[in-house]
C-alpha cells in the first residue's frame, strides 16, 4: 500500500530541482514503501523517461536478489523511470553504469575512494555505502524493454542510532554528518552522471571506469552455484560485465544475476 506525502516547497527538493535542471521531473516523498513501486505505477500511466522519485525514507525498501535494503532517514532512495531500447541482453548496462554514476559523484562529494563489488553495490572502506535495483517489464514480442526503473539506495549517513547489529560489519555511510547542500549536489550528481553514461551506452564508454573500481580483481572468492560452493580468483569482467575468473585452471564467465560471490 502506497500513501504518502508528497513533500512541496521543500528546501531540499528546491535546491536538488535548481541543480537538476528542467530536464528531469522530481517527485518528493517523506515516506513510501518503495521508491521503485511508485515509479513502476507511474510508468503505467506514460510517465516520461527521466521521472525521478525520490523519498527520505522507505518503509519496505527492496535490495536485490529479495532481500530488502534498510531505508531509513539519512539515506538517498531514488528511483528513475527508463525507457531503454536496449535487449535484455545488454540490460545489465543500466546497473552497472549506475554502479558507476554513484561511485564517482560519491568520491567526488566525499574525497573518500569509492570501489563496486560487482555486480552494483558501491564500497568505502570495505563497507558498503550504496546499493542499486534495476526492474523492468519487457516485451516478449520483442525482447526490448516496455520500461525500466533504476533504483539508487546510498547510506549518505548514518541511521539514527546507527546501522542494527546484524549490519555493523557490512554497512557504511558516506558522511559522518551532510546538510541540505551535500544531499542535493549527491542525488543531483548521481542522477545527472547516470544519465550521461545511459546517453551513449551503446558505446560502453563507462565500462573502462567500472573496471578500474571493480574491488575485486585479483581477490579470491567464492559462489554458490547448482548447490555447490565454487572458489575462484577474479580476473575482471567483460564488456557486458561478465565476472572473469580462474578456476581449477579454467576461465569461467558469471552473469550478473546468476550468483554472488563473497571474498574469501
Ligand atoms: C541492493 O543493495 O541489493 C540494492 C538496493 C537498492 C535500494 C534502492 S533504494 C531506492 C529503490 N527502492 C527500493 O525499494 N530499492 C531501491
Amino acid at each position: 500500500m502506497v500513501i504518502l506525502m508528497v513533500l512541496e516547497n521543500n528546501e531540499r527538493a528546491a535546491k536538488i530541482e535548481a541543480l537538476l535542471g528542467k530536464k528531469y521531473k522530481l517527485i518528493y516523498y517523506d515516506s513510501v514503501d518503495s521508491t521503485n513501486n511508485i515509479a513502476k505505477n507511474l510508468s503505467r500511466e506514460a510517465a516520461q523517461e527521466g521521472t525521478v522519485i525520490l523519498a527520505e525514507k522507505q518503509t519496505s525498501g527492496r535490495g536485490r536478489m529479495g532481500r530488502s535494503f534498510l531505508s531509513e532517514k539519512g539515506g538517498i532512495y531514488l528511483s528513475v523511470l527508463l525507457r531503454p531500447k536496449l535487449s535484455v541482453k545488454t540490460s545489465v548496462r543500466i546497473t552497472t553504469a549506475a554502479a558507476v554514476a554513484a561511485a564517482e559523484v560519491i568520491e567526488e562529494l566525499s574525497g573518500k575512494k569509492a570501489q563496486i563489488k560487482w555486480v552494483n553495490d558501491v564500497y568505502i572502506d570495505n563497507l558498503k555505502v550504496a546499493g542499486i535495483l534495476t526492474e523492468g517489464v519487457i516485451n516478449p514480442e520483442n525482447q526490448m524493454f516496455n520500461y525500466a526503473v533504476l533504483g539508487i539506495g546510498v547510506n549518505l549517513v548514518k541511521p539514527e542510532g546507527d546501522f542494527p547489529k546484524e549490519l555493523k560489519d557490512i554497512a557504511g555511510a558516506v558522511f559522518d554528518d551532510a546538510d541540505d547542500e551535500i544531499y542535493a549536489k549527491a542525488v543531483s550528481g548521481i542522477i545527472k552522471r547516470f544519465f550521461y553514461y545511459y546517453k551513449k551506452i551503446e558505446d560502453n564508454e563507462y565500462i573502462i571506469n567500472y573496471r578500474r573500481r571493480l574491488m575485486l580483481t585479483g581477490k579470491e572468492v567464492s559462489y554458490e552455484k547448482d548447490g555447490e560452493t565454487h572458489k575462484a580468483k577474479v580476473l575482471g569482467i567483460d564488456d557486458e560485465a561478465r565476472l572473469i575468473l580462474e578456476e581449477n585452471g579454467e576461465t569461467v564467465k558469471l552473469s550478473a544475476g546468476e550468483v554472488s560471490v563473497k571474498l574469501c
